[in-house]
C-alpha cells in the first residue's frame, strides 16, 4: 500500500513514477481496492513489480514471503516463476491467509503457493530450503530475527528484500508520525545497519516503495 506521497521522495517524482508503472490486471486491482478499503497494508505496486523483475532475472524456483496479507506480492511473484517453482509464505492472521489463498486460486497459481499460517518466527525454522529470494514483510521489530532464520536457507547468489525499511521517512528523519512507532522506526535503524554491514550479505537500502532493504548472499 502506497506509503504517505512525499515522504520518501518528493511528490513530482512519484506521481511520475507512478505513471510509468506497468498496468495491473483487473484481478490485482481488485485487490488493490480491497485493501485500500480495508486498511490492508498490502505490498506497494512498484515493489511488487521489482520483486517480480528479480525473480525472472535471478529465475527464481523457491520463494519464502514473510507476511502473506491478501497474497498481492505472492501473484506477482508466481506469475513470474515456472509451473514446478513455488512461494512458500507466512501469515500469522488465520483471516489473510484465507482471502489469500482465495485470490491466488482465482488467479490459476494455487499450485504455486504455500501457506503457512503461524507467527513467522515458529514457523520459518520448521522450513526446508534452499531459497533464491526471500521476502521480509511483517513485523518490524522482527526483521533482525528474520533474516537470521532466513539466511542460512537461502542459496549462495540468492537474494533477500525488506519492505518498509525507511517507514514513511521516521528512519531517516528520527521524526516520528506518532509514538506507536518508536520501537519499530528504532528496530529498523537497527536492522538497515545490520543489514548493509552482513558480512554475508552484499546490500543497499533503496528509496522504492516505503524504502527496500535489497541484497544479495555472497557468503
Ligand atoms: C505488510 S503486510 C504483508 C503484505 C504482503 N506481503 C503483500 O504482498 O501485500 C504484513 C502481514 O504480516 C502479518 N503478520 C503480522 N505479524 C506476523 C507474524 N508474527 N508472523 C507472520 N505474519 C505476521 C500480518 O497479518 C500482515 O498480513
Amino acid at each position: 500500500m502506497k506509503a504517505q506521497v512525499g515522504l520518501i521522495i518528493h511528490q513530482e517524482q512519484e506521481d511520475y513514477l507512478e505513471r510509468l508503472l506497468p498496468e495491473r490486471d483487473l484481478l490485482l486491482r481488485e485487490m488493490e481496492r480491497f485493501a485500500d478499503e480495508h486498511g490492508i497494508p498490502i505490498t506497494d505496486p512498484e515493489v511488487a513489480t521489482f520483486l517480480e523483475i528479480t525473480v525472472r532475472a535471478i529465475r527464481a524456483k523457491r520463494v519464502l514471503e514473510v507476511g502473506t496479507a491478501i497474497g498481492y506480492a505472492d501473484i506477482f511473484m508466481a506469475r513470474a516463476m515456472t509451473p514446478q517453482g513455488k512461494v512458500v509464505t507466512i501469515d500469522i492472521s488465520a483471516e489473510m491467509i484465507e482471502k489469500a489463498k482465495a485470490y491466488v486460486k482465482r488467479a490459476g497459481l494455487e499450485e504455486r503457493v504455500e501457506f503457512h499460517n503461524d507467527p513467522a518466527l515458529t514457523v520459518i525454522p520448521t522450513i526446508e530450503g534452499p531459497f533464491d529470494l526471500v521476502y521480509l514483510d511483517a513485523v518490524k521489530e522482527e526483521y533482525r530475527d528474520y533474516l537470521d532464520l532466513a539466511l542460512p536457507l537461502m542459496r549462495i547468489g540468492g537474494v533477500v528484500v525488506c519492505d518498509n525499511v525507511l517507514w514513511r521517512g521516521q528512519v531517516a528523519s528520527g521524526r516520528l508520525h506518532a509514538e506507536q512507532y518508536r520501537r519499530s522506526t528504532e528496530a529498523l535503524r537497527g536492522f538497515n545497519d545490520y543489514f548493509v554491514h552482513h558480512p554475508q550479505l552484499l546490500a543497499q537500502i533503496l528509496p522504492v516503495g516505503d524504502g527496500l532493504a535489497y541484497g544479495a548472499k555472497v557468503k
